[in-house]
């Protein structure tokens, strides 16, 4: 295993104190409140974790926290590397790679992210349905690292029988939950109008900048993923509105209870 991932992965194990968690949870923009959610917390903060970060971005914490919720051991990643931050592909995936040399099979992925699709208005949760990578970046350029595909199918990157269950949990739940294509971007600018008519026609519903290197990385090592979008915001264009990232923390808190209620429901209903 390369060092990044086997030192990362020797020292949250070594602060697990022997929880063996089997479905890692990762929360976007202004969503750790659902980090909170889970019972009996054991915090691992990112200045203990080797090749971690600490978090630039408001509304990223910076720290793993370890639980139970619906019923099974999580690991939230509560604080994210993107990569306008600076950040390499490797360094963006390097929690999503320390989730598979722990053995967890399953990574829900959480996001803010802005709707192209009209219909998607602010405070709406989308299914992520695909993905487009925009970012220019992918994990997997250069040598081949051990445990990955070299070239992983993405026909499934979102994972058919988790969408089915996150379909399943809403309705149950009454919980509001559409569906599409998430396109992922680089960043750190907001989208232009222009941009955002060109991500239409090209099949995107809603844009971010976090996710999609994530679920390549989590793709190449067998893990299941299913993303979930909370749309903070008309992309730019679609309203007359300017875009802000205290705009995207507000929404994206205020639909978090809808959101963490959904998640633990997934969860619960994960049959591993
Ligand atoms: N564009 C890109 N990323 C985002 C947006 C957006 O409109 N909202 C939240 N994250």
């Amino acid at each position: 295993m390369a060092t990044d991932v086997q030192a990362a992965t020797d020292a949250v194990r070594a602060r697990l104190k022997g929880r063996v968690p089997t479905v890692a949870i990762v929360l976007g923009s202004g969503l750790g409140p659902l980090a909170d959610q889970v019972a009996d917390p054991l915090r691992i903060p990112y200045t203990e974790i080797p090749g971690f970060h600490v978090p630039t971005v408001p509304g990223h914490k910076g720290e793993l926290v370890c639980g139970t919720l619906g019923g099974k051991t999580v690991l939230c990643q509560s604080g994210r590397f993107h990569a306008y931050e600076g950040h390499s592909a490797d360094v963006t995936v390097l929690p999503v790679r320390m989730f598979g040399a722990l053995g967890i099979g399953t990574v829900i992925l959480t996001n803010a992210a802005g709707g192209v699709n009209p219909k998607f208005g602010p405070g709406t949760l989308m299914l992520i349905a695909d993905h487009i990578n925009l970012t220019g970046r992918n994990p997997l350029v250069g040598p081949q690292r051990e445990g990955e595909t070299r070239f992983p199918d993405m026909t499934s990157a979102y994972d058919k029988a988790l969408k089915a269950l996150a379909r399943k949990v809403a309705k149950e739940r009454g919980v509001a939950l559409a569906e599409g294509v998430y396109m992922g971007l680089l960043g750190p600018t907001y989208e232009t109008p222009a941009e955002v008519k060109f991500i239409a026609t090209l099949g995107g519903d809603a844009v971010g900048m976090s996710t999609v290197l994530e679920v390549i990385a989590a793709r190449a090592r067998g893990m299941k993923c299913l993303g979930i979008s909370t749309i903070t915001n008309a992309a730019a264009g679609i309203s007359d509105q300017e875009l802000n990232h205290n705009e995207v923390m507000e929404v994206a808190a205020k639909v978090g209870g809808e959101l963490g209620r959904l998640v633990e429901g997934i969860v619960a209903g994960l049959s591993a």
